[in-house]
């Protein structure tokens, strides 16, 4: 439970408010690559933190983020020419390179300086890993590019896809660190009492506090076979890190179940807005994602076959998700189909902004506490002048999520204690 001053502390994101200013402290995903695949390809809008932006690709292949309103008239540059390094209004001509400057002016006098005091907002991008990334905050507090595991692969390693949840980022968030909602949200097959998850529907949590966010396990009794351990990492202010273990090499003809780290950004568009950046990697670079494995995995999940598809979701608020009340009754825990479907019918349906002072936690939402003070405690770093933990890639660039059996008699810092380090 938080007071409702806490629950809008760490719920509103626009310039300004505390948190805002604390997440402006951070690199943050934008877009894919692929929504602007090619130099001068169609710009395309990008709303991060309450503001409207823009980005575009220009002749040499830079990216540029911009502001979206052209500051003649205010049209919006999304309607704009990508040409000749630089992105041009239609409507009088301005025309802006990927800094922002204003390098045309065609409707003043050829000997005009006026396009000299012109100056459009821009922010400085990284393009790691097929993502964009922008750093909005104070130019004098830019971190290092962003570090993660699964951004030091080979394109054939990683997959990211995006979706457009229509909450605020904080309960997706919530979602994505809850383990324990697996066996009873993502069941999806009520007759089989076998299933890992289900041994135990009341794991035992462990949240450990790190310098970059926390890590924590989800211990599930599985008798005789020891524990089931899955290990998550949290990375502020929205990284989520988790393993699974499948047969996505398949193809190889060995069936053996390998390894695989996946996971989810939760970036805020604005208050009641998220774009989730879902991203997984096949650590073994002997071991690549296939086509078929992206495919199969990302129609499972309820995405379509590439990134783009998930912007236009088919199941929302407005026809109740698609849930099958037959479907729900005979064979599955929700009826509604798509495995993070059912993870955003659940967010989506507590409203934009979860009120949370009219909550009741128990003993399984440890992590989700951690999460939240975590999130307090970083906008008090910024306003008393420290680094908010997250922002210094040196602290979480060697971790990774497990996901293992383990023997009960050790903790399972120890026994997973080499599952836990990044290897690429
Ligand atoms: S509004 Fe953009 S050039 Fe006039
Ligand atoms: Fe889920």
């Amino acid at each position: 439970m938080l007071s409702r001053e806490e629950n809008e502390l760490i719920t509103r994101v626009g310039p300004g408010t505390a948190m805002g200013e604390t997440l402006r402290r951070y690199w943050m995903p934008a877009l894919l690559s692929s929504a602007i695949p090619a130099p001068d390809a169609p710009p395309v809008r990008v709303r991060l933190l309450g503001e409207d932006l823009v980005a575009f690709r220009d002749t040499n292949g830079k990216v540029g983020l911009l502001d979206e309103y052209c500051p003649h008239r205010l049209a919006s540059l999304f309607l704009g020419r990508n040409e000749e390094c630089g992105l041009r209004c239609v409507y009088h001509g301005w025309k802006f390179d990927i800094e922002g400057n204003c390098s045309d002016m065609p409707n003043e006098p050829a000997e005009s300086r006026f396009k000299e005091k012109i100056h459009l907002q821009a922010y400085p991008t990284a393009e790691i890993a097929g993502v964009i990334w922008a750093y909005m905050g104070p130019s004098d507090k830019k971190p290092a590019p962003p570090a993660m595991e699964w951004l030091r692969g080979a394109a054939n390693q990683y997959f990211v896809s995006t979706t457009h949840e229509f909450c605020n980022y904080v309960q997706a968030i919530e979602g994505g660190i809850d383990t324990v909602h697996s066996s009873f949200l993502h069941n999806n097959d009520l007759s089989n009492v076998k299933h890992l998850k289900r041994v135990d529907t009341a794991p035992r949590l462990e949240v450990e506090r790190t310098n970059y966010g926390f890590r924590y396990a989800s211990i599930r009794n599985a008798g005789e076979q020891g524990n089931y351990v899955r290990i998550y990492q949290f990375v502020l202010p929205f990284h989520q890190f988790r393993s699974h273990r499948v047969d996505y090499a398949a193809g190889d003809g060995s069936g053996e179940q390998v390894p695989l780290l996946k996971g989810h950004m939760w970036v805020p568009m604005d208050d009641e807005n998220t774009m989730i950046f879902n991203w997984m990697f096949a650590a073994d670079p002997a071991r690549p994602l296939t086509s078929e494995f992206i495919l199969k995995s990302e129609t499972s999940a309820g995405r379509g076959p590439n990134g783009e598809s998930g912007i236009k979701r088919h199941q929302t608020r407005e026809n109740d998700w698609l849930i099958d009340r037959e479907l729900q009754r005979a064979k599955t825990f929700t009826g509604i189909r798509g495995l993070n479907t059912q993870d955003l019918a659940v967010q989506e349906s507590m409203g934009r902004i979860v009120p949370r002072w009219r909550e009741h936690l128990g003993s399984t939402d440890k992590a989700i506490i951690a999460m939240r003070r975590l999130l307090i405690e970083a906008t008090e770093d910024v306003a008393e002048g420290r680094d908010p933990k997250g922002s210094n890639p040196e602290h979480y660039r060697g971790i990774r999520a497990a996901d293992a059996m383990l023997p009960k008699e050790t903790p399972w810092q120890d026994a997973a204690k080499d599952l836990l380090v990044a290897l690429v």
